[in-house]
């Protein structure tokens, strides 16, 4: 009898749903030169699903301060041991600096990457006397780092907030947390945050915003869409691994929030620090997106590109409000045979299937970043044209 049977059975299921995931090929090199263009196993690929929207994986003067900057590999250990470096304070000075944090009474804390922060954070806060509100569609990271809390779970439909009021008035918990992904990963629409900040109040709740894909690219100096909105949540999340172009996090909150976090967050407390030479390439970043105007502009000029190039060519009017542009196909194993034919035209957008979206929801997660050009953009509505009236499967919306 073999002990993982069980497991072959449930796996054989997955294959035939059509939701195995397998790893791409991996990619080999990158020609900074040609922009977006990722070279391997000797073929060049179009990539229209990465998150590095402002193309700063490949920034000149962020590598050149990576190299300069490691003078130590890994950490050695959690900050709580021995794996606390000048470069984690230094980066959190840097984030408390930006973001004025002093003046209101404020602090910050570095996590590995938006995932455990997500996790650390929401599991610490919230406890069995708890309530956590959280929107339907946040990211697996929030789901679950709430499943990790012992708070009763109420889960609203997509920015329902009358759903939501309803449900906060009805909560006795102690402590309630309304949770919500500023830029939704899967949908690119926004939160509306001056409603949920109006909510919250009303309520006491405690409002939690993760900008993960906002950070870097929304707002006048990329600092999220609260800043956009002029409107500050209680507690905020910001991943370094999408436009910052590089990986880990940070959480900010009142100053005695984060104590908390740092003595009860467990993806903190049990897990070895992010390399230090991380932080330095992180704050060279974020000074250059601070400032990077243009390329913001350039990346809102190629969602126009591209959502005109689909309309010209597939008479589809495409729905966003970000740079996360969501084709819907429906059907898993559709999706996937559109992913593989664009693949064989060197075009590489994954299919987003379940469980990462809605069954029946599957999609190309269309992403456009700051470094494509517009013949490249309009190569790939070509493509995708091309692609979609050669099969018989139902077209994005
Ligand atoms: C909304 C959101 N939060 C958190 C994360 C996790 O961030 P990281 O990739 O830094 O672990 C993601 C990743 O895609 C995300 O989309």
């Amino acid at each position: 009898m073999n002990n993982f049977e069980w497991i072959y059975h449930k796996l054989y299921g997955i294959e035939s749903a059509g939701v195995l995931r397998d790893l791409p090929s991996p990619f080999s090199t990158y020609d900074v030169s040609r922009g977006t263009f990722v070279g391997y196993e000797g073929k060049e690929f179009l990539i229209f699903c990465s998150n590095d929207y402002l193309g700063m994986t490949k920034n000149a003067e962020v590598l050149e301060e990576l190299r300069k900057s490691v003078y130590t590999g890994g950490s050695g250990a959690s900050r709580l041991v021995s794996g606390n470096f000048a470069q984690h304070v230094e980066f959190e000075e840097f984030i408390s600096e930006v973001f004025g944090l002093s003046q209101t009474g404020r602090s910050v804390l570095l996590f590995n990457s938006g995932w455990a922060a997500n996790i650390g954070v929401i599991s610490s806060l919230a406890d069995e006397e708890s309530e956590i509100f959280s929107d339907q569609l946040n990211h697996a990271s929030i789901i679950d780092g709430c499943r990790l809390s012992k708070a009763k779970i109420t889960v609203f439909p997509h920015l329902d907030l009358d759903f939501l009021e309803i449900s906060l008035r009805k909560s006795t918990a102690k402590f309630k947390l309304v949770v919500v992904d500023s830029i939704f990963s899967m949908d690119g629409d926004l939160a509306p945050l001056e409603d949920l900040r109006y909510i919250c109040d009303k309520y006491g709740a405690v409002l939690y915003v993760d900008e993960a894909h906002a950070f870097g690219v929304v707002g006048k100096t990329g600092r999220g869409l609260q800043e956009f909105l002029g409107v500050q949540g209680d507690v905020s999340v910001y991943t370094l691994s999408k436009a910052v172009g590089l990986y880990g996090a940070f959480v900010i909150a009142p100053r005695k929030v984060i104590d908390y976090i740092r003595s009860t967050a467990r993806s903190f407390i049990f897990s070895t620090a992010i390399p230090p030479y991380i932080c330095s390439a992180a704050i060279k970043s974020i000074s250059i997106i601070l400032r990077a105007d243009e390329l913001r502009a350039k990346l809102a000029e190629n969602v126009s590109i591209l959502i005109d190039g689909i309309r010209q060519k597939l008479g589809v009017e495409l729905k966003t409000s970000s740079h996360i542009i969501p084709f819907i196909i429906g059907g898993e194993l559709d999706a996937l045979k559109v992913y593989e034919m664009l693949f064989d035209r060197g075009v590489f957008v994954r299919a987003i299937r379940y469980p990462s979206v809605p069954r029946g929801t599957a999609r190309l997660r269309i992403t456009v970043s700051a470094v494509h050009t517009k013949d490249q953009i309009q190569r790939f509505a070509s493509e995708l044209f091309d692609v979609m009236s050669s099969i018989n499967v139902s077209r994005g919306t």
